[in-house]
C-alpha cells in the first residue's frame, strides 16, 4: 500500500449490538484526541472505520459490500482510508487483510485503544492488524467521555463463558471479565455531568459483573446499581443483556426497591423447548426460565419482558419448535427479537447434522414474529391510560413533536413545550405497534 494523507476527517459506522455502538463512540472519542473531525453529515469522510457485527452470516458479508461501495471507481488516493473494527476483524482479521486489498488496519474489539498507532503507521503505507486480547488494558486507556446526551451507554462487563453451541461472541470478545466498580461510578459521573440522566449498564452477561465495592466487598450487579441510584443527576439506570443462569437474588429484590431502576428486562430464552435447549448449551430449562421470570414479576408487577429467539437451529422439529410458540403464549413479551439459525463457522452447531431448510425457517420466523408482534401491540394497547414520565430523547419529525422513552422503554411521541433532556409526565392516550403517543401534562 502506497503512503496515505493523515485524514482530516473520519465517520465511524456501528452494526450490531449495543456494545458495539458505545465501542463506536470511544473510537471516535480517541480519533477526536488526534485531532481528527467528525465528518458533516452528508460529506464523505477521509477515514471510515467499519465497526462489524459477526452474530449472523449476513451481518458479517455485510463489510464487504461496505467496503466495495466506499472504494468503487476510485484510486487509493481519492478513496477513503478504511479501518474494519468490531467482531469480523477478530474472527476473520487474517481474510479481510487478502480479500480486502483496500483496508488499512484491521482492529479488533479488545485492542482499539490501539487505532491511533495504527493509523500512524497506515499514514506510512504499513497495513496493520491488532487482534490481541489484552484482558481489559483498552479502558485504561480510553479519553474521557464527551458525548452530549441524555442517555448513555456504559460498558461493566465484557465477553461470554458460556458457549452456546451456535454462537460467535466467547471467539470474538473473549472471557468474561468485569470492570472494576470505581471506574464504572467514575465513568457514570462523567457520563453524568455530560447531560446524561439514562444509563443503560452493558455486557454480553451483564448480570455476571462482579466487583468490590468502596469498602472492599464483593458486590455483584444490584450492588452496582444500587450505589449508581445513589449519584444525583441520574434518573434512570437499565442493564442489558442478562444470562438465566446468573441471575442473583438481589437483582431481583433490586427491582422492587429502587425507583431509578426501570422496569424493564431483557432475558433472552432461544427456545422453548428443553431437547433443544440442551443442544444449544443454553443450561436452563424452559420451566426454571419461567419461574426466574414469575420472581421478577413478584418484585416488580408491571415489569416488561423482552427476549431473543432462535428458529431453525439444528434437528428442531415441527413440535419442538411449537414449544417456543407455546412459551411466547405463557410470558406475552413487551418486545423480543427473533432470527433465524445462521451456522458460524468455528461453531460446534455448524456441524451438526440436520440443518433446517431455509423454508422452514423462513415459515417458523414468521409464526413467531406474528405472536410476538400480537403480545408487543397488546402491551403497548394496555398501556394506553396510564399516566408516566417520559425522558426526552429528541425532535419528532414536526415542528413542536417531541420523542423520548416510557419506563418501559415504549418510544413515546407527543407535543408541546420541552427540552432534550427533560423529564416529563404525559398520560397515554394512542397506542400502535412501535410506539404510543402521548398527552403532555400541564406544568411540565
Ligand atoms: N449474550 C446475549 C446475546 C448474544 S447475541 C445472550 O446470550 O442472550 C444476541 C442474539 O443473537 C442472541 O440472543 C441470539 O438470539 C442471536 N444469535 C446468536 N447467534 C446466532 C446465530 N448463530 N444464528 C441466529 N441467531 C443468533
Ligand atoms: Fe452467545 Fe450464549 Fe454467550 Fe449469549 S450466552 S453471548 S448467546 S454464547
Ligand atoms: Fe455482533 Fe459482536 Fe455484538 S458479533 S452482536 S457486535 S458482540
Amino acid at each position: 500500500m502506497k503512503p496515505q494523507k493523515p485524514p482530516k476527517t473520519f465517520r465511524v459506522k456501528s452494526f450490531g449490538c449495543q456494545m458495539n455502538v458505545y465501542d463506536g463512540e470511544r473510537m471516535a472519542e480517541l480519533l477526536a484526541e488526534k485531532g481528527i473531525t467528525p465528518a458533516p453529515e452528508g460529506e464523505d469522510a477521509d477515514l471510515v472505520v467499519l465497526n462489524t457485527c459477526h452474530i449472523r452470516e449476513k451481518a458479517a458479508e455485510k463489510i464487504y459490500s461496505d467496503i466495495g461501495r466506499l472504494t468503487k471507481g476510485k484510486t487509493q488516493e481519492k478513496a477513503p482510508m478504511i479501518a474494519v473494527a468490531g467482531c469480523v476483524a477478530q474472527a476473520e482479521g487474517e481474510e479481510i487483510m487478502t480479500r480486502a486489498p483496500a483496508v488499512s488496519m484491521v482492529v479488533g474489539p479488545q485492542a482499539y485503544h490501539r487505532l491511533p498507532d495504527m493509523l500512524d503507521k497506515a499514514v506510512k503505507g504499513e497495513r496493520a492488524t491488532d487482534t490481541d486480547m489484552p484482558a481489559i488494558a483498552k479502558f485504561d486507556s480510553l479519553p474521557q467521555r464527551r458525548k452530549r446526551s441524555p442517555t448513555a451507554f456504559l460498558t461493566v462487563q465484557e465477553g461470554c463463558d458460556k458457549f452456546c453451541t451456535y454462537c460467535v461472541v466467547p471467539y470474538t470478545r473473549g472471557a468474561e471479565i468485569s470492570r472494576p466498580f470505581s471506574d464504572l461510578i467514575a465513568e457514570a459521573r462523567k457520563l453524568i455531568e455530560a447531560g446524561a440522566r439514562e444509563i443503560t449498564l452493558l455486557g454480553q452477561n451483564v448480570n455476571a459483573w462482579s466487583g468490590e465495592d468502596v469498602k472492599g466487598q464483593r458486590v455483584g450487579l444490584a450492588g452496582l446499581i444500587r450505589a449508581l441510584a445513589r449519584l444525583d443527576g441520574l434518573e434512570r439506570i437499565r442493564y442489558t443483556t442478562s444470562h438465566p443462569n446468573d441471575m442473583e437474588d438481589d437483582l431481583i429484590a433490586a427491582h422492587g426497591e429502587i425507583d431509578k431502576l426501570m422496569p424493564y428486562l431483557h432475558l433472552p430464552v432461544q427456545s422453548g423447548n428443553d431437547r433443544v435447549l440442551k443442544a444449544m448449551n443454553r443450561s436452563h430449562t424452559a420451566e426454571s426460565y419461567l419461574r426466574l421470570l414469575e420472581r421478577f414479576r413478584e418484585a416488580r408487577p408491571d415489569i416488561a419482558l423482552s427476549g431473543d429467539f432462535i428458529v431453525g437451529f439444528p434437528g428442531e422439529t415441527e413440535a419442538e419448535f411449537e414449544d417456543t410458540l407455546s412459551i411466547v403464549d405463557e410470558v406475552r413479551y413487551a418486545q423480543a427479537f427473533s432470527f433465524k439459525y445462521s451456522p458460524r463457522p468455528g461453531t460446534p452447531a455448524a456441524t451438526m447434522e440436520d440443518q433446517i431448510a431455509k423454508e422452514v425457517m423462513d415459515d417458523r420466523l414468521q409464526r413467531l414474529q406474528a405472536r410476538l408482534n400480537r403480545d408487543q401491540l397488546a402491551f403497548n394497547a394496555a398501556s394506553v391510560g396510564k399516566r408516566c414520565t417520559v425522558l426526552v430523547e429528541r425532535k419528532g419529525k414536526h415542528p413542536g413533536q417531541w420523542l423520548g422513552k416510557s419506563p418501559w422503554l415504549q418510544s413515546v411521541w407527543f407535543e408541546g413545550e420541552c427540552q432534550i433532556g427533560d423529564m416529563v409526565e404525559v398520560d397515554l392516550i394512542e397506542a400502535g405497534p412501535n410506539s404510543l403517543q402521548g398527552a403532555l401534562l400541564a406544568g411540565n
